[in-house]
C-alpha cells in the first residue's frame, strides 16, 4: 500500500506516466489482494484442518494407536513428538547420552545418566531397594517404553502398571476390558510386569492424550481420574469428573499430571495403581496420608526402618508454586506454541524449556535469555545446595541408628529414630525426584527440604536420649484448593 500511495503522489507529473503507472498500481494491488487473500484461505483451512477433524487424509479412530497414522493428518504435530528421541543436556536437567555396549539382555547403544553413580550417597538412602541397583536420569517420550522394561530394577519383581505411565494404554484397556477403560485397567493392576509387556507396543501416543473426533484434549487414565476425585473431595467436591468438570486451560496440566505425580501400588491383591492425595498434594500431607494408612515401600536394609519411596512430584510441586497458582500449564512451558509458516501451532517434541527460552518463556518474561537462564540457574543451585545439606544428614542419621543398634540403646528410642529417618527421606525425596531442581515451586522444594531437616535434628536427638517425649508424628496441614480452583 505504501508503494501505491507514493506512485499516486508523483503521478500528476505526466499523464502518460500516470496512466501506465497506475495499471501498473492496479496489477499490484490486485495481485497483493489476490495473495492476502489466499493466505488467508489457507490460514482458514488450516485452522478448521486443526479444528476439524473431518477434513483427514486417513481415517483415525478411537481404535487408531499408532501415531505414525496420526501423524498423517498432522504431520507438524507429529514430527514435533518425533523429536523426543533428541538428547541435550542442561546444568541440572535435560538429558545426555551416554554410551552402552549393546548386550543380549540390553540392546541399548545409548542410556541416560545414572543418579546413584553421580550420587552414591543415594544408595545407601535407599539400601535393600530397586531404586539402589539402577536409577537414571529421565529423558525423551520415544524412549519411556522401552527404558522401563530394561532398567535393572526389573531384578525386583515389578508391578504390571507400572505400563500405565510408560505405554500408549488407551487401546490396551479399552480392549482388556471390552470397551471399559477402567476395567481394563483393574485386569492390568494384579498382573506382573511381563505379562503386560507383551500387549504394549508403543509410548505414549496421540490417542492418549486426544479425542480422534474433536481432537480436544483427554485424560485417560483411570488412575488420574480417581485420584483428582479423591482430591476434590477432600476440598468438598463430590463426584468430580475429570472429563466433563476440567476447563481446556486444567487440561493443559492434567494430561501430564497423568504420569508425572507420584504413586503407590496398594498392597491388597487388587494391587491397584493409586495417587495419594486423599489429604492434599503437598509432600506432608501425602506423608500424613502414607502414615494413616500404614503404608511402606520398602525395609532399609541397614537399619530395619520402614521406608517410603517418592516418585516424580512434577504436578504436585508445580501446583504450589508460583506459576501453578498464576495457571501456568505444563504445556506453556513444555509444549509452546511455536510458528510453523503462517501457523502456530502446539511445540509436541515435549523437553527442557530451558533448550527453548524463547518459545517457553520469553512470550511472558520479556528479559533476555541470559537473564531468564541466571534466575533459573539461581533457584536450582539454591535448590541443590540445600538437597546436598539434606542428603548428608540423612547419611549420617542412618551411621548414627546403625551404632546405635549395635549399642544398649532402648528400643523405644531407636524406633523414634527410625520415624524420622523415615520421615526426613520421604521428604528429601520429595525434592530428589521432583525433575525441575526446585524451579517449579522453590519456596515449597525449600520448606520440605527444612522439614526434612527438622526430622533430621529430631531423629539424632532421639538418640541422644534428649527428646523421648517430642510429638513425632507428621503436622496436619491445612488443605490447600487442587489446580486454578480460586
Ligand atoms: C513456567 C514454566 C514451567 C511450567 C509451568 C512447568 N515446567 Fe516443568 N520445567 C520447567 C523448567 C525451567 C525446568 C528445568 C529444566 C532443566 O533443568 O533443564 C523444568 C523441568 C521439568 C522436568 C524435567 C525436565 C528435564 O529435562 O530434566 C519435567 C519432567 C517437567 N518439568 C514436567 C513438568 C510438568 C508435568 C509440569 C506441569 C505439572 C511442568 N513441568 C510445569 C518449566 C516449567
Ligand atoms: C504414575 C506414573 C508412573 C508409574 C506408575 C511408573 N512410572 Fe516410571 N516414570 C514415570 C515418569 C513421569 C518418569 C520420568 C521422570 C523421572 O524419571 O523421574 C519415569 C521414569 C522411569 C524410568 C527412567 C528413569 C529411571 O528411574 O531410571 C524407569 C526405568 C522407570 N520409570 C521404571 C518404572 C517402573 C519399574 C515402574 C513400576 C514400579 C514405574 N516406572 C512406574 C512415571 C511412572
Ligand atoms: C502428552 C499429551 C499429548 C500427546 C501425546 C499429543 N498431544 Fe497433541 N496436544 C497436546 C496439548 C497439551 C495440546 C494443546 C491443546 C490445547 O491447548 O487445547 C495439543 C494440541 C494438539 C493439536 C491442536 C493444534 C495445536 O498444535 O495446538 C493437534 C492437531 C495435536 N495436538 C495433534 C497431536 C498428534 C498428531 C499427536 C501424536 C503424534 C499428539 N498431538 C500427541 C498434548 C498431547
Ligand atoms: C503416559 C505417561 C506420560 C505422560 C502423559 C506425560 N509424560 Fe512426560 N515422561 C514420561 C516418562 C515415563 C518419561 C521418562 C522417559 C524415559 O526416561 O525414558 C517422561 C519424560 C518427560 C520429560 C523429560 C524429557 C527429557 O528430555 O529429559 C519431560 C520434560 C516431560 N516428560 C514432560 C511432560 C509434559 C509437559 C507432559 C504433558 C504435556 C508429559 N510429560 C506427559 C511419562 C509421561
Ligand atoms: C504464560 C506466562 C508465563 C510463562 C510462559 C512463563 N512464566 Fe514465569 N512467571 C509468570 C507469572 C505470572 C509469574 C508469577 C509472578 C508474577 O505474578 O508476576 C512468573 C514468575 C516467574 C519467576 C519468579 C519465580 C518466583 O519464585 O517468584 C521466574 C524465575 C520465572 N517466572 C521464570 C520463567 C521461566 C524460566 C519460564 C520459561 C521456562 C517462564 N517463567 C515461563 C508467567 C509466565
Amino acid at each position: 500500500m505504501n508503494d501505491a500511495d507514493s506512485v499516486k503522489k508523483t503521478a500528476f507529473v505526466s499523464l502518460r506516466v500516470f496512466v501506465v503507472l497506475m495499471v501498473i498500481t492496479g496489477l499490484v494491488a490486485g495481485a497483493m489482494a489476490f495473495g492476502v487473500t489466499g493466505l488467508l484461505v489457507t490460514v482458514f483451512q488450516r485452522q478448521q484442518e486443526a479444528r476439524n477433524p473431518f477434513m483427514r487424509v486417513v481415517e483415525i479412530t478411537d481404535d487408531t494407536v499408532d501415531s505414525v497414522v496420526w501423524g498423517m493428518n498432522f504431520p507438524m504435530q507429529y514430527d514435533q513428538y518425533k523429536r523426543t528421541v533428541d538428547m541435550v543436556r542442561t546444568r541440572y536437567g535435560g538429558s545426555e547420552a551416554i554410551p552402552h555396549t549393546p548386550s543380549s539382555s540390553d540392546p541399548r547403544s545409548e542410556t541416560a545418566r545414572s543418579k546413584i553413580e553421580m550420587n552414591p550417597r543415594l544408595k545407601r538412602m535407599w539400601a535393600g531397594y530397586a531404586f539402589s541397583i539402577d536409577y537414571r536420569e529421565a529423558r525423551g517420550h520415544a524412549y519411556m517404553l522401552e527404558d522401563q522394561s530394561l532398567t535393572e530394577r526389573h531384578k525386583v519383581q515389578q508391578y504390571g502398571n507400572c505400563i500405565n505411565c510408560h505405554g500408549s494404554m488407551y487401546t490396551v484397556y479399552k480392549e482388556l476390558g471390552d470397551g471399559d477403560i477402567q476395567a481394563g485397567f483393574e485386569k492390568v493392576n494384579p498382573m506382573t510386569y511381563q505379562e503386560i509387556q507383551k500387549l504394549v507396543d508403543h509410548p505414549v501416543g496421540c490417542i492418549d492424550c486426544h479425542d480422534p473426533e474433536t481432537m480436544q484434549l483427554r485424560v485417560t487414565r483411570p488412575a488420574f481420574i480417581q485420584g483428582i476425585r479423591d482430591a476434590k473431595a477432600a476440598e468438598g467436591i463430590e463426584d468430580y469428573d475429570v472429563n466433563t468438570m476440567a476447563t481446556r486451560q486444567e487440561m493443559r496440566t492434567f494430561v501430564c499430571g497423568q504420569c508425572h505425580v507420584e504413586y503407590y501400588f496398594s498392597k491388597d491383591e487388587s494391587r491397584r495403581l493409586t495417587f495419594p492425595w486423599h489429604k492434599g498434594f503437598r509432600g506432608d500431607q501425602i506423608l500424613a496420608y502414607y502414615e494413616e494408612i500404614g503404608f511402606k515401600d520398602w525395609v532399609h536394609k541397614e537399619t530395619g526402618t520402614k521406608m517410603l519411596k517418592a516418585q516424580h512430584p512434577e504436578f504436585e510441586m508445580w501446583n504450589e508454586g508460583p506459576h501453578g497458582r498464576a495457571g501456568v500449564t505444563c504445556a506453556d512451558c513444555h509444549m509452546p506454541y511455536m510458528r510453523n509458516g503462517a501457523l502456530k501451532i502446539s511445540d509436541h517434541h515435549v523437553q527442557s524449556p530451558l533448550l527453548n527460552i524463547n518459545n517457553a518463556c520469553q512470550t511472558c518474561h520479556k528479559v533476555p535469555e541470559e537473564e531468564l537462564l541466571a534466575r533459573v540457574d539461581r533457584i536450582q543451585g539454591r535448590t541443590a545446595e540445600m538437597q546436598d545439606l539434606a542428603l548428608e544428614g540423612i547419611v549420617e542419621l542412618i551411621d548414627a541408628i546403625v551404632a546405635a543398634q549395635a549399642s544398649e540403646l532402648p528400643v523405644e528410642q531407636i524406633e523414634k529414630a527410625q520415624q524420622c529417618q523415615r520421615s526426613a527421606t520421604f521428604l528429601f525425596d520429595l525434592v530428589e525426584a521432583e525433575n525441575s531442581t526446585g524451579f517449579h515451586a522453590p519456596q515449597e522444594a525449600a520448606r520440605l527440604l527444612f522439614k526434612s531437616m527438622d526430622y533430621l535434628r529430631k531423629g539424632q536427638k532421639a538418640l541422644d536420649g534428649t527428646s523421648v517425649e517430642e510429638e513425632q508424628n507428621p503436622v496436619e496441614v491445612p488443605a490447600m484448593e487442587t489446580p486454578n480452583s480460586v
